[in-house]
């Protein structure tokens, strides 16, 4: 058993979802980012990984001119070595946070760290056995590079939402999938397209994982 999982990005034409050296850069339209909140308070739960709190610091709550009653999801975040500053902006008390170690355990307020490790990285797969059981039935992966690559290589996902926006940012900057990546074509993570949904002058393409 594993919850429901939609994984989300936002990229530039030429597939990038930040500046160059991993810089921060608001991709998403306005209407894009309407859509984005409505889907967090729509979930149980997002996640992502120390890299997005490292070069990002969001808050991952969802916004209330966005959506009205808003519901904040649990925040989930993939940090083995507890490297979360305590002044990161998902430690402040506006919801729950569950940052996922492979080296502690302790609750304190809304916030719950615990141990769920496979050598010196999360293991995910345990990871979303271990929510599920705690009744997180829906949750949103957010990013960045290096979580999608690892959801999607273990075919964990059941809608990836791939936000298209107009601009081209060009460079060495990162991509929606990280990793290692494929080796030979044969091995490449093979997706449906199932909509194509126009935000303001950008796209949103959704896909299902081919079984
Ligand atoms: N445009 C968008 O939609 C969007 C959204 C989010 C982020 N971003 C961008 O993405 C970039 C950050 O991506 P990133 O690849 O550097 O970082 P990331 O995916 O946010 O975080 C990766 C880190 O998570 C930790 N982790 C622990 N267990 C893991 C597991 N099983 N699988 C994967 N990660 C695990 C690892 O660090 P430890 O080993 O220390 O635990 C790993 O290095 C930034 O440039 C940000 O702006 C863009």
């Amino acid at each position: 058993m594993r919850p429901y999982i939609i994984i989300n990005c936002a990229m530039s034409i030429d597939g990038k979802i930040a500046l160059p050296g991993k810089k921060q850069a608001r991709i998403s339209s306005e209407e894009d980012m309407a859509r984005v909140h409505k889907l967090r308070s729509k979930v149980d739960a997002v996640l992502v990984g120390i890299g997005t709190i490292l070069t990002d610091d969001p808050k991952l709550t969802v916004k209330k001119e966005y959506v009205r009653k808003a519901k904040n999801p649990i925040r989930i975040i993939l940090d083995s070595h507890f490297k979360i500053p305590q002044n990161a902006k998902v430690l402040e008390p506006n919801a729950r946070t569950i940052v996922v170690t492979t080296e502690k355990e302790y609750k304190r307020g809304l916030l719950e760290v615990i141990k769920c490790g496979n050598g010196d990285k999360v293991d995910i797969k345990k990871l979303m056995k271990l929510l599920s059981e705690r009744g997180i039935k829906k949750i949103l992966v957010e990013g960045g590079s290096t979580t999608i690559w690892e959801f999607l290589k273990n075919r964990l996902f059941d809608e990836f939402h791939v936000y298209i926006a107009p601009i081209v940012i060009g460079g060495d900057a990162p991509t929606p999938a990280a990793g290692e990546g494929i080796k030979t074509i044969e091995n490449a993570i093979r997706l449906h397209l199932f909509a194509i949904e126009r935000y303001g002058d950008g796209l949103l393409l959704k896909f299902i994982p081919e079984r």
